[in-house]
């Protein structure tokens, strides 16, 4: 089978390296792909936003599944223009996408569906916003509607700060996305990422993990798209796992379908775990990133591209997927200057020996190749060092051995990835 996959990130070079051990692959294509992924796939440049071009590449190249990576093509459609021309794909429609592209229409699903989840309230303008956040407890929780690539959340602990966001939402600071805001209780608890395919019917669990978005150790800093994640996740255990199929994503594939919306792909819930049980904080629907690169870690890559395929064709029932007992963990290595202006065009060495130690795999999030041939930095996360092992310190261990090994300059990472399950194995 040909396979297209959208993307040019850690996470699809993750799904690249698992799809590309099926052996149902004839041919991997990857738009626009990574120096990394070209090692899998045939790299080509496509411009994703024409849908229509995308179809007619499909049709020209006998691709029989597009794998979607990224929520941007999710949310503007290109599953439903594929499958309107009968090219299968994995990856949701506009409509189910709107789990990750619209906060207020999750929680209205929510409520719809009974899933657990943060009180709420949605405001299209800045003094009704103003007035519920003036009289609400805090620390209180204000978010942008729409896609705000991570930072359109305050988590703000004064009245001044919950005002001072509003006003930049409507502002205009995050564009369309802040037209409309969502005021919601703060939860406390630990959060966990846990992620399931669907083919709009049948769920098929794959894992659990954690993720570190601050930038800096002791998770301090600016927020960022995550410096590093591990898989399993400590506090999703056989019973949190069950509560949250059963009150969270079972509900919520339902109601989808029930809309005349099913979802297929892979659906992404960003819990709390909290006293009363699992609540919802936020879905995505698309892989996370880095979660993937340990996500991927963890399955039998040979199986990896049956799934896929499954949900999109609706016979997830018929798929399996088996998971190491091993951990995974994944180190971000970042370009000084990230989150804010990344320093580019630094030249990288030595991701061979570093990887050779057998258990590491070396994933590409933003790197590009000059003419010359040499490797340089093309990104603000660069690179996702990912490792496996018995224990989560031991997957890290290896994983910060081979981080040791690369020669680049201008690169850092944290230095205390997954140190709250690495304190909880004692
Ligand atoms: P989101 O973009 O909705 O995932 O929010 C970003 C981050 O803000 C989450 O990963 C949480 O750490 C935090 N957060 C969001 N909503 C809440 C909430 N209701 N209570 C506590 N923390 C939250
Ligand atoms: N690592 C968080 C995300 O992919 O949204």
């Amino acid at each position: 089978m040909n396979v297209l996959l959208i993307g040019s990130g850690g996470r699809e070079h993750a799904l690249a390296w698992a799809i590309s051990a099926s052996p149902r692959l004839t041919k991997l294509f990857c738009a626009p792909g990574n120096p990394g992924i070209a090692q899998v796939a045939e790299c080509v440049s496509l411009d994703v936003a024409d849908h229509n071009g995308v179809v007619a590449y499909c049709k020209d190249n006998a691709i029989e599944l597009v794998v979607i990576g990224p929520e941007a093509p999710l949310v503007a459609g290109l599953g439903d223009d594929l499958r309107a021309q009968g090219i299968a794909c994995f990856g949701p429609g506009k409509e189910a996408a709107q789990l990750e592209g619209s906060k207020a229409f999750t929680k209205e699903l929510c409520d719809a569906a009974s899933i657990p989840t943060a009180q709420y309230k949605s405001f299209a303008n800045a003094a009704d916003a103003k007035a519920y956040a003036a009289g609400h407890a805090l620390p209180i929780v204000i978010k942008a509607d729409g896609l705000a690539a991570g930072k359109g959340v305050a988590i703000a602990t004064t009245q001044d700060e919950a005002l001072g966001f509003i006003d930049e939402c409507f502002g205009g600071k995050f564009g369309s996305a802040g037209a409309s805001v969502v005021i919601e209780e703060f939860l406390e608890g630990e959060e966990a990422s846990f992620f399931v395919v669907s083919d709009g019917k049948d769920i098929l669990p794959l894992a659990t993990a954690q993720d570190h978005k601050r930038v800096g150790d002791g998770d301090t800093g600016p927020n960022t798209g995550g410096m590093g994640a591990y898989s399993p996740a400590p506090v999703m255990t056989e019973e949190m796992i069950e509560r949250t199929l059963k009150e969270i994503i079972q509900p919520t594939v339902d109601e989808l379908a029930r809309r005349g919306s099913p979802y297929q792909g892979v659906l992404y819930a960003g819990l709390m775990i909290t006293a009363q049980g699992p609540k919802l904080i936020e879905y995505n629907v698309r892989f996370g990133d880095p979660e993937a690169q340990v996500l991927m870690m963890r399955a039998n890559p040979a199986q990896v591209l049956d799934v896929l395929d499954a949900a999109a064709r609706g016979t997830l029932n018929e798929a399996e997927l088996d998971w190491s007992d091993d951990v995974a963990l994944t180190v971000v290595v970042a370009a000084s200057g990230y989150p804010g202006t990344p320093k580019k065009g630094g030249e990288i060495r030595g991701l061979e020996e570093a990887s050779s130690g057998g258990s590491v795999e070396i994933f590409h999030a933003g790197t590009k190749r000059n003419d010359a041939g040499q490797l340089l930095a093309n990104g603000g996360r660069v690179l996702n060092v990912t490792a496996r092992g018995k224990t989560v310190a031991d997957a890290r261990d290896k994983a910060y051995a081979a981080i040791k090994k690369i020669d680049w300059a201008d690169g850092f990472c944290r230095s205390d990835i997954g140190w709250r399950a690495i304190a909880r194995e004692g």
